[in-house]
């Protein structure tokens, strides 16, 4: 088959249609107005000193872009071949050579001073009487939060006082995971067997959203986190009351539900006879908080929080029915399996696990 010269083949209407509908869904995809996770959106110094690294190399990498693309389609249009005339061919220019070397190293050089800078000033420890530091724990799927000033551990909703520095200190115990709260700091990795750090602050309250970024396992999406960020006042109240045992209940169903989450149930139903506090700390709860959060979330005050599961549902008494009911069919790959417990035991576990203010 033969082609005239120049020619180029003409794509079909169906292809023309699906490269702009691919071109529509790249640009809208990033067009969304309710985008709690949106890092373009700074909401801390250091979330903006790297938006700020961000926005500068950004536009010198559409400059160049531009540039050189405009150079490539320049060169396409002016040197083609037409009927009677070769495409131009070009065999080397030093000088041209020169600067195409010169100029990148120049332009990577000069980038590098900010970067650098930048890293240094996110990187550092943060120093004062004020610096509040938490110790962060990934498992596969949800996040141990250890306040060691304070004595009290819980898990995947974390609360900040604004405008102190936070010092987090980043442990993994399975897999490596990422702690990443888009607004107020880049991404960090969490490595087994190896500690890492982050520093971040948050000028103004409110609730800043978080997602593990390391792809870990079955429920990876489902590895979400909160951040409050409140009054210091507000997270003082707050610290104190976590730092308090939790308050057990003595009679009813909630006193039945504390009975099932130490002993287990007698009849079996438990299979293996394992019980909650084999996983579960509750600080006040006879026989529990042994080894806080070895395993599972610490519990002690569970019904303060908004949501649960890897901060994946709302704390509310249907959804953690059905979590009792089936963990792993609400977070596939969840550690706690389905423990076969009865409507009936299911009841007193919840009204036990909501009165835990
Ligand atoms: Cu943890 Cu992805």
């Amino acid at each position: 088959m033969t082609r005239k010269a120049g020619r180029l083949p003409r794509a079909g209407p169906g292809l023309r249609a699906l490269a702009a509908a691919g071109v529509v869904a790249v640009a809208t995809a990033g067009c969304s107005s309710h985008a709690p996770q949106d890092f373009l959106r700074p909401a801390g110094p250091v979330a903006r000193d790297e938006g700020n690294l961000w926005n500068l190399t950004f536009w010198i990498a559409v400059a160049i872009f531009v540039i050189v693309e405009g150079l490539i389609v320049f060169a396409m249009l002016r040197y083609r071949s037409r009927p009677g005339r070769r495409a131009r061919q070009f065999h080397g220019n030093p000088k041209l050579e020169a600067v195409l070397v010169v100029v990148p190293a120049l332009l990577l050089a000069g980038i590098a001073v900010p970067t650098i800078r930048t890293i240094f000033t996110v990187a550092a420890k943060p120093t004062g009487s004020n610096v509040v530091n938490v110790t962060v724990t990934a498992h596969q799927f949800w996040w141990q939060f250890d306040y060691p000033d304070y004595g009290f551990s819980t898990a995947n909703e974390l609360h900040i006082p604004t405008g102190a520095p936070v010092y987090f200190t980043l442990k993994g115990v399975d897999v490596i995971h990422s702690f990443w709260i888009p607004r107020l700091a880049g991404k960090q990795d969490v490595v087994p067997g190896h500690v890492n750090h982050l520093a971040l602050s948050a000028p103004h309250p409110g609730l800043y959203r978080g997602q593990c970024t390391e792809y870990c396992g079955l429920s990876h999406a489902n590895m979400r986190l909160r951040v409050y960020a409140e009054p210091p006042a507000a997270f003082q109240a707050w610290a104190e009351h976590e730092s308090q045992d939790a308050s057990i209940p003595r009679s009813g169903a909630a006193a039945r539900g504390a009975d099932l989450f130490v002993n287990g149930a007698k009849d079996g139903t438990f299979p293996g006879g394992p019980a909650c506090v084999n996983c579960h700390a509750i600080n006040g709860l006879r026989n529990a908080g042994t080894r806080p959060g070895l395993i599972g979330p610490d519990l002690t005050h569970f019904a303060s929080r908004d949501t649960f599961a890897g901060a994946t549902y709302s704390n509310t008494e249907s959804n953690l029915r059905r979590w009792l009911e089936d963990p792993p069919a609400m977070k596939p790959g969840s550690d706690m399996p389905d423990l076969g417990l009865t409507r009936q035991q299911i009841d007193d576990l919840v009204a036990f696990l909501e009165g835990l203010k």
